[in-house]
C-alpha cells in the first residue's frame, strides 16, 4: 500500500490568489520507504508535513494517507494515530511536567496497556539518550534535550509513518548520528515509513529516495545519489553537495582523477588509489 499520495495538491495560508505555499504537488511515498526532503527555506518543507497529518487541508487536490482521505475529518484521529510528526521547534511540543509523562502521552492516547507504555518509554528514551532525565521537567531542558524527547514522544507511539521535520538540526553530532541510527533501523526492521526533512546533505545521503522542493513545488526527485549528481541544479536551488561531494569536485576541477565520491570513506579509498598509481 502507499504510505502517503499527494495528486495535484494546492495549498495557501492566506486568502490571497496565485500565492500558493504548494503548487501542484504529485508524490507518492510507498510503505517501507525512506525518503529525504530537501529545500531552501520557505520552500514548502513544513507545509508538506503539516497536511500530511490533517494539520492543515489543502486548497485543492487530494491527499491519500494510508489509505485514509486526509481532507474527511472523520478520518483525522485514524491519521494522527499512524502519522507522527516531530517539528523542527522543540518548545510548544511537550505536553507534561514530567518527561516520563510527557513520553506517555502518546501512548495513553492509543489506548496502550500500562505494562508496555513502560516498555515503549524505556525504548524511547534509550533511543535519544535521555534515561538519565526520565524525572527531569522538560521547561528545565536545554533545547536540544527538549528536542530529543520531542522524538521520543513520537517513537514511543511507533506511528506507521514517521516524519521528522529537522527534528535533529539542533542535537549535537552523536546525538544526530543516534538519532539516525534508530529510525534507519526503524525503517529496515520494522518497515516504519520515514519521511525525513532535512538540511544535512549528508543524512539525505541515507535516504531510499529524496524530493528537492523549491518556491512550493517538487523540482527534483529521484535516488540521493542521482541527485547529488546535479550538483548545478542543485545549485540553481540554494542547495550544495555533502562536504565530501564539494572537496571532490574541487580536485577534479584541479585536475586530480578521483572518482566522484559522496562518503569520505569513498574519498580516502580514491585518493589511496589515485597516489598509489602516480607512486606518491
Ligand atoms: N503559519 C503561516 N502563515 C502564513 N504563511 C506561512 C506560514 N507558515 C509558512 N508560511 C509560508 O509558506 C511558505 C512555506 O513555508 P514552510 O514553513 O513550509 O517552509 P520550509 O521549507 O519548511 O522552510 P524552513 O526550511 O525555513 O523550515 C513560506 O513562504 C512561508 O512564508
Ligand atoms: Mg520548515
Amino acid at each position: 500500500m502507499r504510505a502517503v499520495s499527494f495528486e495535484n495538491v494546492c495549498f495557501s495560508y492566506g486568502n490571497e490568489e496565485g500565492a500558493f505555499s504548494l503548487n501542484n504537488i504529485n508524490l507518492s511515498v510507498e510503505e517501507g520507504e525512506f525518503v529525504a526532503v530537501l529545500g531552501q527555506n520557505g520552500s514548502g518543507k513544513s507545509t508538506l508535513a503539516r497536511l500530511c497529518n490533517g494539520l492543515l487541508t489543502p486548497r485543492s487536490g487530494k491527499i491519500t494517507v494510508l489509505g485514509m482521505d486526509a481532507c474527511d475529518a472523520a478520518n483525522t484521529f485514524e491519521i494522527r494515530k499512524n502519522v507522527g510528526v516531530v517539528f523542527q521547534n522543540p518548545d510548544n511540543q511537550t505536553v507534561a511536567s514530567i518527561v516520563e509523562d510527557d513520553v506517555a502521552f502518546g501512548p495513553e492516547n492509543i489506548g496502550l496497556p500500562r505494562e508496555e507504555i513502560g516498555r515503549r518509554i524505556d525504548f524511547a528514551l534509550s533511543a535519544v539518550g535521555m534515561e538519565a532525565y526520565r524525572n527531569a521537567t522538560p521547561a528545565r531542558l536545554s533545547g536540544g534535550q527538549k528536542q530529543r524527547i520531542a522524538i521520543a514522544g513520537v517513537l514511543a507511539v511507533m506511528p506507521k509513518v514517521l516524519i521528522l521535520d529537522e527534528s535533529t538540526a539542533m542535537l549535537d553530532p552523536r546525538g544526530r548520528k543516534e538519532v539516525m541510527d534508530v529510525v534507519l533501523r526503524l525503517n529496515k526492521e520494522k518497515k516504519m515509513t520515514v519521511l525525513f526533512i532535512t538540511h544535512f546533505m549528508e543524512e539525505a545521503l541515507l535516504a531510499d529516495r529524496a524530493f528537492v522542493m523549491h518556491r512550493g513545488e517538487i523540482v527534483m526527485r529521484g535516488a540521493p545519489r542521482e541527485i547529488f549528481s546535479r550538483a548545478d541544479e542543485l545549485e540553481t536551488y540554494s542547495l550544495s553537495l555533502p562536504a565530501v561531494g564539494q572537496i571532490c569536485r574541487k580536485l577534479r576541477q584541479k585536475g586530480f582523477p578521483v572518482a566522484e565520491c559522496l562518503q569520505p570513506e569513498e574519498l580516502a579509498k580514491e585518493i589511496e588509489r589515485c597516489a598509489f598509481r602516480q607512486n606518491i
